[in-house]
């Protein structure tokens, strides 16, 4: 029954990239509920937001690591924001930039209140790196929500599928009801799961 609702089950109708902010003073004010992605430049952050947005390239993204460079609030339906950030772990960025794209994210973690979940996202065809379970670790002392999304699940060969998700959520080391989702900005699988996630969230009181 549940899978003849899959899809109808929420859509983002409408969006708009509102708020684009590198200190607390900068984010929007107006107490809607948010959620955050973390992960390594060019997991596929800022894919991940288009495809729930179902839009192309809204946020723009690069085959190039280290394109978003700022917070990005995306207002979505009017309410509630999808929040994009630079990625971690980019290796020819310089030290200054690295700390302070680091300290732009854990200030918005430490203060958002109205921070629902966060969608925390690793590659599928690698195993989760040091800084990505820094990242697990660090949600985890905050007590933060997250779901892993495990991105370009398309560029996987069938007999790794099952596999590199177990490799996924046994190398974080996941806490129970922490799950791992597998996604595809290509093939849009996973895109409804989020969405319910979301939606969830959205009806908790
Ligand atoms: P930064 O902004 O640098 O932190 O990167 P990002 O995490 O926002 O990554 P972005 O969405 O810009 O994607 C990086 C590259 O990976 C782009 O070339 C995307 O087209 C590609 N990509 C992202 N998601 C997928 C996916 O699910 N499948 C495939 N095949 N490619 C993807
Ligand atoms: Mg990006």
């Amino acid at each position: 029954k549940m899978q003849m609702l899959k899809g109808a089950y929420m859509k983002i109708e409408n969006s708009n990239l509102n708020v684009i902010a590198v200190r607390t003073s900068q984010y929007p004010n107006d107490g809607k509920k948010e959620f955050l992605l973390v992960g390594r430049s060019n997991v596929g952050k800022s894919s991940f937001i288009n495809t729930l947005l179902g839009r192309k390239n809204y946020a723009k993204t690069s085959s190039t690591p280290g394109k978003t460079q700022t917070l990005n609030f995306y207002i979505c339906n009017d309410e509630f924001y999808l929040v994009d950030v630079p990625g971690y772990g980019y290796a020819q960025r310089d030290k200054v930039t690295q700390k302070k794209f680091g300290l732009m994210i854990e200030e918005y973690l430490k203060t958002r209140e109205n921070l629902m979940r966060v969608f925390m996202l690793v590659d599928s065809r690698i195993k989760p790196t040091e800084n990505d379970i820094l990242m697990y670790n660090y949600l985890k002392y905050f007590n933060i929500k997250t779901t892993i999304v495990a991105t370009k699940y398309d560029k996987l060969k069938a007999k790794d599928r099952d596999k590199n998700i177990k490799i996924v959520a046994s190398t974080l080391n996941l806490v129970e009801d922490d799950k791992v989702i597998a996604f595809s900005s290509v093939t849009k699988k996973g895109r409804d799961e989020v969405l319910n996630i979301i939606k969830e969230a959205l009806d908790e009181e």
